[in-house]
């Protein structure tokens, strides 16, 4: 395929605009976008009369090749990324996981893992301990290795899992560094009881996951993490929001003016509980995830949350393990690894369930899907948009097809779906990753090597303002001079 490349006649859709227009890309880069564009033979012409034109989607989070709960993904970041790219995702953040506690070597060992990407990547990173190693590394990070994020556990106890004490620290320490601070919202504590209830009351089967873990800990780990941030005045981001109470506690701060951001998955928006409870294991277990998926009607909330913009951003959280895997935790669901998938199909079921539907517009879906991302993580418009100058990270959305989504046609390398028969309308019939032409006719020309890592600078912008705490102790500062009482 030719370096040159011109899309012509289609709607191109940004997260602000849409026109009907054409695009040129060359050498990887988005170079004009206007009404009829004329090029010579050297040039390969896609045509998308009818059809959007429109950002590849950006996935906030996403875990390959991850060591989790005894076992590893069975994505890596070539499967993985090659599943992203036939669904339109041309870009992901993943979680890189520290090395026995250490930053610096998870950050060699994810660099290692990600070299057979074949589309561009980002990374957030998890702290898991806290001490004057952890807080140096954490400036290394930010300052040389292009990483502006970092995700904290309140879940996960005995191996992820952090404390209130070293949550503020670490708090202190992304708002000094201007990095975005991301929490896993779940009481670990509770969870850890509500577990042992479970097994007590002789409940081992995949249900057990949800009962034990009820949207009630999540409300209150949201709530707390929200606090002390707000307490810090440092920005949050909850990542996969699950239930209405932690939502419901997001929409509060920020209409108390605090700076929080809410990220729904694509499972908790389209999937409900009721299959933990299918007396297949196989088919049951494969829908555990922490949080867990909830019952019927905190996906439809969260799906208006999203259209009002109370959550901002789709992710996937997308952490596959194949039925063997999954099988650890046959006699307990506590050994189950944790994880869905979602990577390939964030794309479709988003524009299905929310653009189809009805509840939002094609703009909004490019803000949901890409821009938000991009600009929430300070690579905005290099990525999330179709402008003059911005990688040529594409899509052709055709409005008018659609796909049904199964494992015996997906990409990743799991044997199972979560999504498995869902028939979605609106198809994405071509990706574009850094000019190359990757999916096209149902069939992936992907090339291991060729994506490319994505440094993220901080962003001091978000730390502008003055919280009331802060406020606070400036006026505390002027108070009254006092005198003891006359003693005469
Ligand atoms: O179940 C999940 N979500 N697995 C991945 C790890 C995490 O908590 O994001
Ligand atoms: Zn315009
Ligand atoms: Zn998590
Ligand atoms: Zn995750």
């Amino acid at each position: 395929s030719s370096s040159k490349l011109l899309i012509k006649g289609g709607t191109v859709v940004n997260a602000h605009h849409q026109e009907i227009a054409d695009v040129y890309v060359e050498d990887g880069i988005i170079v004009s976008v206007q009404p009829n564009i004329m090029v010579g033979d050297d040039v390969t012409v896609l045509d998308a009369t009818g059809k959007y034109i429109m950002p590849g989607g950006i996935d906030p989070h996403t875990h390959l090749a991850m060591e989790f709960m005894g076992t590893e993904t069975i994505d890596d970041f070539f499967s993985g990324q090659a599943a992203a790219l036939a669904g339109g995702t041309t870009m992901h953040i993943d979680f890189v996981i520290p090395v026995n506690g250490s930053l610096t070597a998870g950050y060699e060992s994810y660099t290692q893992k990600a070299k057979k990407s074949c589309m561009d990547y980002g990374f957030h990173m998890a702290v898991t301990k806290w001490d004057e190693v952890v807080a140096r590394d954490m400036e290394i990070m930010v300052k040389d290795k292009g990483i502006n994020s970092f995700k904290f556990f309140l879940a996960y106890k005995g191996s992820l899992m952090i404390n209130d004490e070293l949550l503020l620290e670490a708090f202190k320490k992304c708002k000094s560094l201007g990095a975005l601070a991301m929490v896993h919202a779940e009481n670990g504590d509770a969870v850890a009881e509500g577990q042992k209830r479970m097994i007590e009351l002789g409940i081992t089967g995949p249900e057990g996951h949800p009962l034990s873990r009820p949207p009630v800990l999540e409300g209150e780990a949201t709530a707390r993490a929200i606090r002390l941030a707000g307490f810090i005045n440092t920005p949050l981001y909850i990542v996969h929001v699950m239930s209405i109470d932690a939502m419901e506690e997001i929409a509060k701060a920020q209409k108390l003016g605090q700076k929080v951001i809410g990220e729904p998955v694509t499972s908790g928006l389209v999937l409900d509980d009721s299959k933990l409870w299918d007396p297949d294991f196989t088919t049951a277990a494969k829908y555990v995830m922490s949080p867990p998926i909830r019952k019927l009607g905190h996906g439809k909330a969260l799906q208006a949350a999203l259209s009002t913009g109370v959550l901002q951003l789709v992710g996937t959280d997308h952490c596959t393990f194949n039925s063997t895997q999954k099988a650890f935790g046959i006699d307990d669901f506590r050994k189950i690894p944790n994880g869905v998938n979602g990577i390939e199909e964030r794309m479709h079921v988003v524009w299905d369930l929310m653009v189809e539907s009805g509840q939002i517009s094609v703009t909004d879906y490019v803000r949901i899907t890409s821009a938000e991302c991009a600009r929430i993580f300070n690579i905005y418009p290099r990525k999330g948009a179709i402008l003059a100058g911005s990688d040529a990270d594409i899509i052709i959305l055709n409005p008018n097809s659609s796909v049904e989504i199964s494992a015996k046609s997906h990409h990743s390398r799991t044997d199972t779906n979560v999504y498995e028969g869902l028939k979605m309308k609106g198809k994405v019939e071509v990706t574009i990753a850094g000019g190359r032409v990757v999916w096209e006719n149902d069939e992936l020309k992907v090339i291991p090597g060729s994506g490319r890592y994505i440094k993220m600078s901080p962003f001091n912008y978000l730390f502008s303002g003055i919280s009331k705490a802060d406020a606070a102790y400036l006026s505390s500062l002027k108070a009254p001079v006092r005198r003891f009482r006359d003693q005469s």
